[in-house]
């Protein structure tokens, strides 16, 4: 994220980290809050000093740690109201089970404690706790009591836990924590509120029999990042998504699906009402004409698999679109613009997004892509950027497609009288 059009860019950051495993990820977002221009303080509980040191927190944040009430040198009180004040945006990551109890409860035993109840700012969280205290009655309490009095929650994801089970519980990643806070900051870039879009990401899965299937590389790292960017920029997205291991973008609404058929029905259904969708994701062309009900056996000789074409959910979307925004991907390894241009007019996007197999740093599973936008006015090449760039770049484009029709709009509807005028 380039610091100068970063939502955290100059804004003051207070870190608290409290007693948990997962403290060694506050290192990490430490970094990232810095990179994107933010100058953070950090405050940890007593215990927390356990998990990762105050030298690696100070080292990165470029400021000394704050723990006690009073500095045990020289004697010096640490004013809890100074820095709520100081601070645009207070974020507790990885947050306790404990400290979140003793929030909901307005215990303040410790300097973090006492500065989230003199804190005027937002306030985040992001719980980090061994999945059955996540579930616990008592814990599932304490977020609802800190939800409505206006703390925002950064959901835990599923995966494996300190305590070996595998469950939800596991602190949010840096990345995902550090853009709820700048999308919690950016008021002002919320230019698609009251917008509705769909994303289609990941590959999709042909059952051959109940253990085969036919899939693709895709890792759906791009539609996640762009599903991500349009619901910070205030866009109520959907997120069509085949199997991937990604954590769902924070703001988004995601639909799970298997085959290329249930990709076609979710989006298909979700379209109608929706200002527009980005179809990012690796369809299978062909999927096997009948699923096998046992596993198939293996013989001697070599096997036949018949394959029936799917139904492209692009071209569908592209046949009844209207004035809605539509942008596709394509993905060639040979006669890459002749293809895409093909591709754009067949299935009425209003741009395509090439990616060549051919470029280094493109396509599947890596965090970076290098991509060539084309509509029916000309093409832009992009350089190699990460996928949250480019990610950036589509919805720019998204909201002057929006915005050029809005005025279309405008214009066709207003008076002939001030038309003309
Ligand atoms: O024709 P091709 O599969 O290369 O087109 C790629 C574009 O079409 C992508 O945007 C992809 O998400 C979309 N697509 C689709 N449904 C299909 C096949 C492709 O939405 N069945």
């Amino acid at each position: 994220m380039a610091s100068g059009n970063s939502p955290l860019a100059g804004r003051h950051i207070l870190l608290g980290i409290t007693g948990s495993i997962a403290a060694y990820k506050a290192a990490m977002l430490c970094r990232l809050l810095k990179t994107a221009g933010a100058d953070v303080r950090v405050v940890m509980t007593p215990l927390a000093k356990q998990f990762i040191t105050p030298l690696t927190m100070a080292t990165l944040s470029k400021n000394p740690i704050l723990v006690e009430f009073f500095d045990p040198e020289n004697g010096a009180w640490n004013s809890h109201v100074a820095l709520g004040e100081w601070a645009d945006c207070l974020l507790i990551a990885p947050a306790t089970a404990n400290t979140l109890a003793k929030m909901a409860t307005g215990v303040a035993d410790n300097l973090l404690l006492t500065t989230y109840l003199s804190a005027r700012c937002p306030v985040a969280v992001a719980p980090a706790m061994d999945l059955d205290m996540y579930a616990h009655a008592a814990t599932q309490q304490n977020l609802r009591t800190l939800a409505a009095r206006g703390v925002r929650i950064i959901e835990p994801a599923e995966g494996e836990l300190a305590s070996g089970l595998t469950g939800k519980g596991r602190m949010a990643e840096p990345e995902t924590i550090a853009a709820f806070v700048g999308g919690l900051l950016d008021e002002k870039k919320k230019t698609l509120e009251g917008k509705r879009l769909i994303v289609t990401a990941g590959a999709t899965i042909e059952a051959i029999d109940p253990v085969r299937f036919i899939s693709n590389h895709s890792s759906g790292k791009m539609g996640y990042a762009i599903a991500g960017e349009l619901a910070a920029r205030g866009a109520a997205v959907t997120l069509v998504s085949g199997r991937t291991a990604l954590e769902t973008p924070v703001g988004v609404e995601r639909v799970d699906v298997l085959s290329a058929a249930e990709m076609y029905e979710a989006s298909t259904a979700a379209f109608d009402g929706a200002d527009g969708a980005v179809m990012c994701a690796a369809v299978a062309d062909y999927t096997p004409a009948e699923v096998a009900e046992r596993k198939l056996k293996k013989g001697d000789g070599e096997m036949t698999l018949t394959l029936r074409r799917t139904r492209d959910i692009a071209a569908e979307l592209g046949a009844r679109k209207g004035k809605r925004v539509l942008v596709g991907f394509a993905l060639e390894t040979h006669d890459e613009e002749a293809h895409a241009e093909a591709k754009l007019e067949r299935k009425h996007f209003d741009f395509i997004v090439l990616n060549s197999l051919r470029d280094a740093g493109a396509g599947f599973r890596g965090d970076t892509n290098k991509v060539t936008f084309i509509d029916r006015t000309g093409r832009e090449e992009l350089p190699l950027l990460s996928k949250r760039e480019v990610a950036a770049r589509i919805a720019d484009r998204i909201e002057q497609i929006m915005e050029r029709s809005g005025e279309k709009h405008d214009a066709d509807t207003a008076p002939a009288q001030s038309r003309k005028s």
